[in-house]
């Protein structure tokens, strides 16, 4: 495995080591890293509690999130289930399993995010409110602005939210519906860009309250000074660190 940040976990580094490739998914290992260092930091810093998943699909990223957790905290895992075929939550749970998260620690729900209330997705954790938001269903403008309204109403203080398919060519519109939500929630920032690995592995975004901004940001540059690319992503008028595996700029004779 190159060019990887370490995770922050061990049982995180097993699995991206010898079972994420195995899993059928469309999240880039390096992103995986990341997002398990960014909940080992939130560990740290004293946030903790439940994270969930919309798009779960046959586990892949879930996997990696749920062993970053800590003992006794849930992973939730929203997905409709029924794409390619119906067999997909049956090789959800048995990746689950052979991968080391047990059903003690994941609550699976075969639901649609789209007509899912924050009482209902809240409900799926003990009531609780989410530390990290994976959103990765449905590619339109119009559900992604849903999963957007929805986890913002369920995110804990210092909560997370990752958006997957970033700038990718696939969905080229995605980003105005991101711009608009940034534009309606002010009180929310882009925390930082992770770059995409390759077509599959896309480009996230991640973004937290901008109360936590500059806390998460400063500990982001210690931990991720190998993979900053200098120039930052420009959210005019907001900044943020771009991470990536190739930090290079253009050469300018
Ligand atoms: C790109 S796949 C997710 C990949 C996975 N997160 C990974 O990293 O490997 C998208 C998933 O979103 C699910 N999905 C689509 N619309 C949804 C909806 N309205 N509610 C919940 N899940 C949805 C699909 O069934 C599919 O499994």
């Amino acid at each position: 495995m190159t060019n990887i940040p370490s995770p922050g976990h061990p049982a995180v580094a097993a699995y991206l080591a010898q079972g994420y490739d195995s899993v059928v998914g469309m999240s880039s290992r390096f992103a995986a890293a990341i997002c398990a260092r960014l909940l080992r930091l939130q560990t740290e810093d004293g946030v903790g509690g439940p994270l969930a998943e919309i798009g779960a699909f046959e586990g892949r990223f879930f996997i990696a999130l749920a062993h970053a957790l800590e003992p006794g905290e849930l992973a939730v895992a929203l997905d409709i289930f029924s794409w390619p075929d119906d067999g997909v939550k049956g090789r959800f749970e048995a990746n689950c399993l052979k991968h080391g998260v047990g059903p003690e620690r994941r609550v699976t729900v075969k639901g649609d995010s789209g007509v899912m209330t924050p009482a209902e997705l809240m409900g799926h954790a003990g009531g609780s409110r989410f530390r990290l938001i994976h959103i990765d269903g449905e590619h339109s403008r119009a559900a992604l602005a849903k999963d957007l309204v929805l986890a913002t109403a369920c995110l804990s203080e210092g909560g997370l939210i990752v958006l997957d398919d970033m700038l990718h060519p696939g969905y080229p519109t995605l980003m105005v519906t991101v711009q608009a939500y940034l534009e309606a929630n002010p009180e929310i920032v882009p925390l930082c860009v992770i770059d995409r690995e390759t077509i599959v592995g896309a480009t996230k975004f991640v973004l937290c309250d901008r109360a936590w901004f500059e806390r998460y940001q400063a500990r982001l540059l210690a931990i991720f000074e190998a993979y900053i690319w200098p120039l930052g992503a420009d959210f005019e008028p907001h900044w943020c660190l771009v991470l990536s595996q190739d930090t290079r700029l253009a050469e300018i004779t």
